[in-house]
């Protein structure tokens, strides 16, 4: 299985500059959608990574509680994720890919974590300030959501995570509460950074806000061609005639781009600039090439989902992985603070 998330004709970018020898760790959250700003922002890195690098990703079930009440819906997502990822090119005997819940030494360090964890930082946290702006009822889950994802992190001794650039601010705070544990008991969590490409950081939706499920704005990878193509074309542009300049930096074109050769983009930025280009032709050619950069991954998608007991076998055999290797961490803390047997 190739190891550049399914594209069959990767864009120049995609292959250089991945860093090699990290520890690196990521999560994503099981509820529903899998959109291209999920790939480019995170799946794909997860997957890009596996060259070089020792790489656990976890399907979050736990922090889904937040926003999924119905236990078997969390289920079939949590399914679905894990045949989306496997689909894309993840690679489970190299990389460990295993279920949030069943690693629940996570919930051990998530309680540690709490006790160095100021509630002023955590009311600092976006989900946090964002539910109160709405006047929502917050429950401790979400304000806790955080010191969970430190615990997700901490756990492994990661180097880099990496994730879209809504998720920054949760790994400062991660390394925040490893520094506040280090201060209090010596020197026992890693310090781990983001791991943001500059040009995926935040994919545009169709209605060019940040893609997200949460604002009904995005581009499916795995849906129905039909579905699909009402995305593409229902992408937000203006009323400038064919003829006349355009301004590259819509939406539009940043999907397109996300498709494109560096030498491709710089034949439309210039075409943009003398006129000429229409909204409708860019929409098409964008549909055509995201349809055939996932086709391959539709299809073995299409396979793996025959088999879902290899999908349960591979997550289960992935914790079972991941329990193994947060052990050795797990007493380093346990000892230094004073918790169980000596
Ligand atoms: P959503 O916003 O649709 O709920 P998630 O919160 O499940 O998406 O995001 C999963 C991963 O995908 C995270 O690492 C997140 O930073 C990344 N991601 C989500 N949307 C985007 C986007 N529009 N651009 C870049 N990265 C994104
Ligand atoms: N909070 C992340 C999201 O909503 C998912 C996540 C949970 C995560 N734990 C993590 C990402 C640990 C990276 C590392 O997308």
């Amino acid at each position: 299985m190739d190891s550049l998330g399914g594209l069959e004709n990767p864009p120049s970018y995609l292959m250089t500059n991945l860093p090699t020898g990290k520890r690196v760790l990521s999560g994503i959250q099981a509820s529903g959608t899998f959109h291209i700003g999920n790939y480019f922002g995170a799946t794909r890195q997860h997957i890009g990574l596996q060259d070089g690098n020792d790489v656990r990703i976890f399907i979050a079930d736990y922090h889904s509680m937040n926003s999924v009440r119905d236990g078997n819906l969390r289920r079939k997502h949590t399914q679905d994720l894990a045949l989306d990822y496997l689909a894309l090119g993840l690679d489970p005997k190299r990389t460990i890919f295993y279920r949030q819940s069943d690693l629940p030494e996570v919930q051990e360090l998530t309680w540690i974590l709490g006790t160095v964890a100021p509630m002023g930082l955590l009311q600092r946290a976006h989900a946090y300030k964002d539910a109160t702006a709405k006047g929502e009822d917050v429950l401790a889950g979400l304000f806790n959501y955080p010191v969970l994802m430190a615990a997700d992190i901490l756990i492994h001794d990661a180097d880099i995570v990496p994730v879209g650039q809504d998720q920054k601010q949760h790994i400062e705070i991660a390394r925040d509460l490893a520094e506040k544990i280090n201060q209090q008991y010596g020197e026992v969590l890693k310090l781990p950074v983001s791991y943001i490409p500059e040009e995926v950081a935040v994919v545009p939706g169709t209605d060019g806000r940040k893609m997200s499920k949460s604002y009904g704005n995005t581009i499916e990878v795995f849906a129905p061609p039909k579905t699909i193509k009402k995305q593409v074309m229902g992408i937000v542009t203006d009323s400038t005639p064919v003829e006349d300049p355009k301004d590259p930096t819509l939406p539009l074109f940043q999907l397109w781009n996300l498709f494109a050769t560096v030498d491709e983009r710089t034949v439309m930025a210039d075409r943009c600039k003398q006129g000429g280009v229409g909204y409708g032709e860019v929409k098409k050619d964008l549909l055509e090439r995201l349809t055939s950069n996932f086709e391959p991954a539709t299809e073995r998608r299409e396979e793996l989902v025959k088999n879902p007991d290899t999908v349960e076998d591979v997550l289960r055999d992935g914790a079972k992985r991941a329990r193994e290797a947060v052990t050795p961490l797990m007493e380093r803390v346990r000892e230094a603070t004073g918790l169980g047997s000596n």
